[in-house]
């Protein structure tokens, strides 16, 4: 199958291009991928462990293998024969040039960037270009994620109410309205490529992109992958509720390091993150215990972050006790085998006729959209039912 990536040159796309390469050949073994589980069984038939890559960026950048070089130099992040051993499938990756309109102060810290809009292109021609770039890579077997830089809040407008509307937008050349991750989105969605969002930023979750998916029949999942402090939070706090003992407070603080933490350091690129962070509680637990949420940069942990969780919870008797935790997770090692998990659900989805918002794909989102299930254990189970019924069916 062929994965179209946002964001190609990130160490998370990197690392789950290396990966995906590295399984293929079979210089790895199969840990950490969802679907690899016994429960998914025959989904090779409808996607394959066999990857071609290709994708957009903003950092001009020779290719794959000189993004992922430079990222493991930094993090060591898993053992240097991996990358040699695909260093010729990554070389052959170059990302086609994106845009980063609208994607706030963070962008800043990428360095050189090269975008369409400094082109002086209009919205319409950008389009064109990301249409006519994915196109150009794309067949029956595609699947597109989005894995860039988190972008703030959009400011809000009805041009994204209905797909009419955001065509106007369009038209009309209101780039003050769009983002990148709206317009790569309506891109692959217009193409038919089905299409899901790794990160906080809104993507197809505005109801114009929605609508376009549903009129195209094009299956979609996201927002944010879950994968650190917040899988633990959503799979930990299900074990007070089953024991009626009351949270009265859980503080989480996260640092981390590299580039994402470098963007989210800047105050309108975070914003987004920590919204989708702290509605979590509220959905598990059915109320709102007192909560700080908290994401700083901390340079020399690198890709490394670290989550401290303190927790206050009342059992029996009124007595209130402690519990804490830390979450010493290797970002990019948790998130790409995520990437190609959502890639093949996504695919087996598509080729089982569903389309729209994919909602049991929640599993893998902090932030599932049109799903108020947040509840790891449930999410799980709603997965594994949604393929049994549809791969017998
Ligand atoms: N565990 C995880 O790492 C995890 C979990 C959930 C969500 N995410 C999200 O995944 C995204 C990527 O994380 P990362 O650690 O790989 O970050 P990164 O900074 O290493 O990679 C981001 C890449 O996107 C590129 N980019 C930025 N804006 C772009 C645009 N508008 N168009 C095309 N390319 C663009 C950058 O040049 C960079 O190569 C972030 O949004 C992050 O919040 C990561």
């Amino acid at each position: 199958m062929k994965i179209w990536i946002i964001g190609s040159y990130g160490i998370v796309s990197t690392t789950a291009m290396a990966g995906g390469k590295a399984l293929e050949k079979g210089i790895i073994d199969k840990t950490g991928l969802v679907s690899e589980l016994p429960w998914f069984e025959g989904i090779e038939k409808f996607a394959p462990l066999e990857f071609e890559f290709g994708g957009h960026d903003v950092r001009p950048l020779k290719n794959a293998y000189d993004a992922a070089l430079e990222h493991w130099e930094l993090n060591r992040h898993y053992d240097r024969n991996i990358l040699d051993g695909v260093r010729e499938d990554l070389e052959k990756i170059v990302a086609s040039k994106g845009t980063a309109l609208n994607c706030g102060s963070g962008i800043e810290e990428l360095g050189k960037i090269e975008t369409l809009e400094s082109e002086n292109l209009t919205l319409s021609e950008i389009v064109d270009r990301i249409k006519k770039d994915m196109k150009s890579f794309a067949d029956g077997e595609t699947v597109v994620i989005n894995v860039a830089s988190t972008e703030p809040l959009p400011k809000k407008s009805e041009y994204h109410e209905t797909l009419d509307k955001f065509e106007k937008m369009i038209e009309n050349d209101e780039k003050e309205f769009a983002t990148a991750s709206m317009l790569y989105a309506y891109a692959a969605l217009k193409l038919g490529l089905p299409y899901g969002n790794f990160t906080p930023s809104a993507g197809s979750s505005i109801p114009a992109l929605k609508e376009l998916a549903i009129e195209n029949k094009v299956p979609h999942a996201g927002n944010d992958g879950k994968t650190g402090e917040t899988l633990v939070k959503t799979t930990l706090a299900p074990m007070f509720l089953y024991r009626n003992m009351k949270i009265v407070g859980w503080m989480s603080y996260n640092i981390l390091g590299d580039l994402d933490g470098k963007v989210l350091s800047h105050r309108d690129n975070k914003e987004s993150k920590v919204v989708s962070k702290d509605k979590v509680l509220e959905k598990v637990l059915g109320y709102s215990p007192y909560s700080i949420t908290e994401i700083q940069f901390f340079p020399s942990l690198v890709d490394n972050k670290t989550a401290f969780d303190f927790i206050h919870f009342q059992g029996f008797l009124g007595k209130k006790m402690k519990f804490y935790f830390i979450w010493d997770g290797i970002d990019a090692i948790v998130a790409a085998p995520l990437v190609l998990d959502i890639a093949r659900f996504l695919l087996f989805a598509k080729k089982k006729g569903i389309y729209g918002v994919v909602k049991e794909l929640g599993f893998f989102f902090k932030s599932p959209m049109e799903s108020d299930i947040v509840n790891t254990h449930q999410q799980f189970e709603v997965l594994k039912e949604w393929y049994r019924e549809l791969v017998n069916g």
